[in-house]
């Protein structure tokens, strides 16, 4: 029988509950709203020769290196941060490597790090989840590699200073350092353009949260020219749609839709932990548009019953550490309040 590669074979099985999302999704961190109008818009002229043609990718590198302030060279947009992560793998990674990821975080690095057939060693975050920057700088070895971040992380929303990660990826000059800043925009910080000095270092950006165009998949890896150059050959030149590719300069233009988006899901984090903090649940403080609070044996009913008043809320049960704990997405004022309302009716049934 034909046997596809060992490492794939013994791939952990990730399966987002992706089945039944009706109702308010405050389970995958996407933004509650939708996309931009201006998006939309541009999505209704796509007419049949757009889709007949191949995807012209580099008019949309240099509208989004404009944005990000790099040069076109420093960047290429990728099919989501998924596909970012799978090509700095890919890339850099050989069997018998060693990828190091602190747990718990963001799935795809595990996945993708373990199919080269590197060998993933996973490093447990602090007891409240705080970053090891000691512990990560202390099992690197030659035969590091690949050291992902998610800065801010999922699905804990802990955050590491940018001067560590700088010092981790200057401990590890063979390993590609990826920060993944999927929530930069809840929380501001970014190690962009560090790969400037720390030529390992790369920083990966998505237009799935607070764009509002996870269905699109788009992302943006950036880097060290020189690095970039080598990870363009890895990479399809049709990596991205067209369908996206248009969509993309009118998502950067319009600023103001996601400044307002901010805003608003910072005002509804700010309420669910000081709603928290009333109840004296236990949470985690959160850089990012979600938050992670531990329920104890309260968690499966908590989860089913706002399901019950058609919120979806993310069980993160299965992650390292995270035994009982939910996560919660904040968006829209609107979508905020409607969540604070279910969670305290359900807390005080629940006692
Ligand atoms: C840290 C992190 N990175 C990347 C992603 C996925 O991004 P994309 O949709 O661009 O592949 C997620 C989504 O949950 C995430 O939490």
């Amino acid at each position: 029988m034909l046997k596809a590669r060992e490492s794939v074979r013994t791939l952990k099985e990730y399966h987002p509950p992706l089945g039944n999302r009706e109702g308010l999704r405050l389970d995958f961190n996407e933004n509650t709203a939708g996309c931009s109008p201006r998006v939309l818009e541009r999505l209704r002229q796509i007419d049949g020769e757009d889709l007949a043609r191949y995807p012209v990718r580099d008019k949309g590198e240099q509208v989004a290196a404009k944005h990000f302030g790099v040069s076109p060279e420093e960047l290429l947009l990728t099919n989501g941060t998924d596909e970012a992560i799978h090509l700095v793998c890919e890339t850099y990674l050989d069997a018998g490597d060693e990828a190091l990821i602190v747990v718990p975080t963001f799935a795809m690095f595990e996945i993708y790090a373990a199919a080269t057939g590197a060998k993933v060693i996973s490093i447990p975050a602090g007891e409240n989840f705080e970053f090891p920057t000691d512990a990560v700088i202390a099992a690197i070895t030659p035969r590091t590699r690949f050291i992902a971040v998610a800065n801010p992380n999922n699905p804990t929303g802990t955050f590491v200073p940018v001067k560590d990660l700088v010092r981790i990826a200057e401990a590890a000059p063979d390993a590609a350092v990826l920060i993944d800043e999927a929530y930069f925009h809840f929380c501001g910080e970014t190690a962009a353009t560090k790969w400037r000095d720390v030529p390992n270092l790369f920083v990966s950006r998505t237009f799935s949260k607070v764009y509002g165009m996870a269905a699109l998949r788009i992302g943006v890896l950036m880097g060290n020219i020189e690095q970039m150059k080598v990870l363009r050959r890895a990479s399809s030149p049709y990596n991205l749609n067209s369908v996206a590719l248009a969509c993309l300069p009118e998502a950067l233009a319009e600023e103001e839709y996601v400044s307002n988006y901010v805003l608003q899901a910072l005002e509804g984090r700010t309420e669910l932990e000081a709603e928290l903090a009333a109840w004296n649940v236990r949470y985690w403080p959160s850089r990012a548009n979600f938050v992670l609070l531990y329920l104890g044996e309260n968690c499966k009913p908590f989860i089913s019953q706002m399901r019950e008043r058609g919120i979806l809320v993310r069980d993160r049960s299965a992650d390292y550490g995270c035994k009982d704990c939910v996560r919660i997405t904040v968006g829209i004022r609107e979508h905020n309040q409607r969540m604070l309302g279910a969670l305290r009716e359900i807390f005080s049934e629940l006692g």
